[in-house]
């Protein structure tokens, strides 16, 4: 049957179902995209368990919950820090009675307010990003939750900033450090933020299950090879204490000796 067979009304109609369709199909995926990528920060929706954990354990201030949604809306938003990962380290700082953290990969500052939260009125959290356009999704809510004064945000490369920290005799004093940005220069953050850090501080560093990446006996990516080469060295690393914790995509905690 050629298509001057069909009757003028029936070729609309196929058309407006193939539109319906679609359009159906579109939102459907926008939408179960949106409910996986908000499983894996705050959610469980797949996982009964870890809905469970969620559900009993997570106590998230108005302008974090504000900013995740609002980090929900945005292209990249899988680079969200988890929102437990996040409270768990935000109980680290406050156990260690932290004042000064390092933020190495704002975003869009869902873990750098969730710090600032977490330290007194005159801690400080000196938040390193090179993306404008990223960190200034969070500066709203920032204010919203009273705390922008707590931080201290430097647009430029993140080892630059530990560099300007370091001369300016900064070494020692910071009890926090988060490292969650591009995993090829994590040896260097680690080796920066270690001279940073003072004796008992802790240094968390995010990603370093790699999505089960690690596992591979040869990977040839520059990702993988830098975070299974940071994971042995720490593992005999004698300057700390470790342990490497399973929560979001894999979370090391090194405390310095
Ligand atoms: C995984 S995201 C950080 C997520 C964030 N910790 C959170 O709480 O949601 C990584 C960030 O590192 C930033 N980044 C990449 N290379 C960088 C560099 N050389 N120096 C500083 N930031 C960098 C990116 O712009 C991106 O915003
Ligand atoms: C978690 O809370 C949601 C919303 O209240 C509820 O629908 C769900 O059944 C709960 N799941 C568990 C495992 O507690």
């Amino acid at each position: 049957m050629s298509l001057r067979d069909i009757s003028k009304e029936a070729l609309i109609g196929t058309v407006a179902l193939g539109v319906v369709f679609v359009t159906g199909y579109f939102f459907g995926k926008k939408k179960s995209f949106r409910m996986s990528i908000s499983k894996s920060h705050c959610g469980g929706k797949d996982n009964p368990l870890m809905q469970y954990v969620l559900n009993h354990s997570m106590r998230e201030h108005p302008a974090l919950k504000n900013l995740r949604m609002r980090t929900m809306e945005h292209s990249w938003n899988g680079m969200m820090v988890a929102c437990e990962q996040a409270q768990f380290m935000a109980n680290l700082a406050k156990l260690i009675k932290a004042k000064k953290a390092i933020e190495i990969g704002v975003y869009t500052g869902y873990n750098t307010l969730n710090m600032a939260l977490a330290l007194p009125d005159d801690g400080v959290v000196v938040a390193c990003d090179i993306s404008e356009e990223y960190t200034s999704i969070g500066k709203p809510y920032w204010k919203e939750a009273e705390v922008e004064q707590k931080i201290d945000l430097r647009i430029q490369p993140a080892l630059k900033t530990l560099d300007d920290l370091l001369a300016s005799g900064q070494a020692g004093t910071f009890d926090f450090v988060f490292i969650d940005a591009d995993k090829e220069s994590y040896d260097h953050y680690y080796e920066k933020s270690l001279q940073l850090l003072r004796k008992g501080g802790i240094i968390a560093i995010d990603n370093v299950l790699w999505g089960g990446k690690v596992l591979n006996p040869a990977p040839e990516d520059k990702d993988t090879v830098a975070i299974d080469k940071l994971n042995k060295k720490l593992h005999r690393d004698a300057r700390i204490s470790l342990s490497m914790l399973t929560v979001g995509d894999g979370l090391t905690l090194a405390i310095k000796l």
